[in-house]
């Protein structure tokens, strides 16, 4: 049993209690870990009191290192098979954790979720923002799990789930973490109600909600690899052509330049801003960068080749040949440039993987062939 704090003195004397009532009724001898964060309040020294009188443990951290790898240290302390994870706050009924913990020693599940949005589970009135917020976060999550409350930081799991895993302790949801990159096959869920904090404040602030949307990235990263890196890829190429037609328009209208040598300078422009982009952002890439920003250079230009051809030969041979002979300012036109950039943002996106960027992918395609064999 792991319980992660920060400012929670007030709270631990009714948690232990209730947790270790809970347990004994149920024939459970749990140990409670806590993981204190140096907190101001004085939590870590009333834990140590505690200990003394119950089945306490307390891991002492230098300061405020955050929830998740508060959470991933209390995994590595605790020594029981089944861990349970809860806040100290008493938001989560202590009561739960025999029913939950049953559906693992069982083998119904190895992962149990303490779940508000399951039939018999609730919310203690909650304001109409924060409900706001935790159903807009669920949905964010919707791809990456079925569990109904993907969010809920009382879970149960098999000490196995984690047990090498590749878990990133950043971040404040580590019960997301583990449902999308434990070792597992059953995940099952358990109606919770979860009450208001009975003292102290909430630590989750705004910084937590744009931390929260990085690590669900991260996450479909991890799932998919190649879709989430094709997507975002694609938004940098929508980001590029916007940049493209802007300095193209300023060349020649700000400073009379002779279109063509705009439309070029405006080709220079967004290819750099899009490897930027795409190192940073969708590859991740630490390596050097000047051979890396040539090797773009010459795919934006092969890919920029191809959609010349691609569009001379839908205008020229294919819509003849479909019997379609409007001018070449027509919605066919706009139409066939579409398909062209379909194909070349295809061929772009697996030339800079495959190539540019082929040390930061290398590690994913390894993993794909071994998956096939
Ligand atoms: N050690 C440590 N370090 N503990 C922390 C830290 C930290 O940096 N930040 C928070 N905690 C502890 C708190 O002391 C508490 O026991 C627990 O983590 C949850 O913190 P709260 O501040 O009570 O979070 P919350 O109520 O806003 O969020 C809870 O409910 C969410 C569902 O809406 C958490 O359980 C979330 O995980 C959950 O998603
Ligand atoms: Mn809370």
């Amino acid at each position: 049993m792991i319980v992660p704090t920060y400012n929670e003195r007030d709270n631990l004397d009714e948690l232990v209690r209730r947790v270790i009532d809970a347990c004994k009724g149920n024939g459970l001898d749990a140990e409670i870990v806590i993981v204190d964060d140096n907190s101001p309040d004085g939590t870590g020294a009333r834990a140590e009191e505690l200990a003394k009188d119950y089945p306490v443990r307390v891991v002492h951290r230098t300061g405020k290192l955050g929830l998740s790898s508060a959470v991933l240290e209390g995994v590595k302390t605790a020594r029981d098979s089944v861990i349970v994870v809860m806040d100290a706050d008493l938001s989560h009924p202590p009561e739960k954790i025999p029913e939950m913990v049953a559906k693992i020693t069982s083998g119904e599940a190895q992962i149990v979720i303490g779940s508000r949005y399951i039939p018999g589970g609730g919310v203690e009135n909650w304001p109409v923002r924060r409900r706001f917020v935790s159903k807009i976060a669920t949905l964010l999550a919707r791809g990456l799990t079925k569990v109904k409350d993907p969010m809920s930081g009382f879970l149960a799991f098999q000490r196995s789930v984690v047990d090498g895993a590749p878990l990133n302790p950043v971040g404040y949801k580590v019960g997301l973490e583990i449902l999308v990159k434990g070792n597992y096959s059953k995940v099952a869920e358990v109606p919770i109600h979860f009450a208001n904090r009975k003292a102290g404040k909430s630590k989750l602030g705004g910084t937590e909600v744009m931390k929260y949307v990085d690590h669900v990235i991260m996450l479909y990263e991890h799932r998919k690899p190649w879709l989430s890196r094709y997507l975002k890829f694609s938004v940098i190429g929508g980001i590029g052509a916007l940049i493209n037609t802007a300095v193209l328009w300023i060349a020649k209208e700000g400073f009379s330049v002779y279109y063509l040598w705009a439309a070029v300078l405006g080709f220079c422009v967004a290819s750099t801003s899009n490897y930027i982009l795409n190192r940073y952002w969708t590859f991740r890439s630490k390596s050097g960068i000047p051979g890396q920003y040539v090797q773009f250079l010459l795919v934006s230009i092969c890919g920029l080749l191809i959609n010349l051809a691609i569009l001379k030969g839908i205008v020229e041979d294919a819509m003849p040949a479909l019997g379609i002979h409007e001018d070449k300012a027509s919605i066919y036109l706009v139409v066939a440039n579409l398909i062209a950039i379909f194909v070349v943002s295809i061929f772009n996106f697996f030339a800079n993987s495959l190539w540019t960027f082929e040390a930061d992918t290398r590690h994913m395609r390894k993993r794909r062939s071994r998956r096939d064999r």
